[in-house]
């Protein structure tokens, strides 16, 4: 009986930014050929910090110094690759009325800042010495790194599978 009154209540709430002009407004606007550039662009930063967590742990198992050249060179590659995917979603952000109204954009905007400090933090750290940044704390970082960056991406998934956000609907 309670259960039933509950959701009776949740089908009489409104959402609050339903009535906003441009909330079915929601297609990307920065693409190619309709083709949205962030979603292409996210690809790089991912896999590079798993390349980075990678090369970290084989030059733990190792010892070989080529893995943690690699480490160095998949943490800047992660974070430069990270600033541009960055500008694509900012710029549709910024440029489509139906994502800057909604706040799980502006939740994965916040997270993807963070993803972003911890990229450049495990990048600029192994500047001032890229073998002994590794043990222990290079590794660490870039274990962190791979979780906030799933979560930044499965976060970013939602937007474009949960809401439709990006998405060239009924075209
Ligand atoms: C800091 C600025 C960022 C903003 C404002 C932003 C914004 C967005 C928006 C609005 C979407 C919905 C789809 C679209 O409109 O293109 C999206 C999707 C997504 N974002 Fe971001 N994003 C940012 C950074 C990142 C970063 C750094 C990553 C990961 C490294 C990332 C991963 C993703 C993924 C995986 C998707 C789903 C793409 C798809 O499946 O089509 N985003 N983002």
């Amino acid at each position: 009986m309670a259960r039933k009154s509950v959701r009776k209540r949740i089908e009489e709430l409104q959402d609050p930014i339903e009535e906003h002009p441009g909330y079915e407004e929601t297609e990307s606007r920065v693409g190619l050929w309709g083709h949205p550039l962030h979603a292409m662009s996210v690809a790089f930063p991912v896999a590079l910090t798993f390349c980075t967590f990678g090369a970290d742990a084989l030059y733990w198992l190792s010892g070989e110094p080529f893995w943690a050249k690699a480490a160095l060179w998949a943490a800047g590659t992660a974070f430069l690759f990270g600033l541009a995917a960055a500008a694509t979603g900012t710029a549709e952000i910024l440029l489509v009325p139906g994502i800057r109204i909604r706040a799980a954009a502006w939740t994965h905007f916040v997270i993807a800042v963070l993803l972003l400090a911890l990229l450049g933090a495990n990048w600029g750290y192994r500047l001032y010495g890229w073998e002994t940044a590794v043990l222990p704390y290079g590794l660490l970082l870039s274990g962190f790194n791979t979780v906030v960056v799933m979560v930044t991406g499965w976060h970013g998934g939602a937007l474009v599978f949960h809401y439709r956000l990006g998405t060239s609907k009924g075209s």
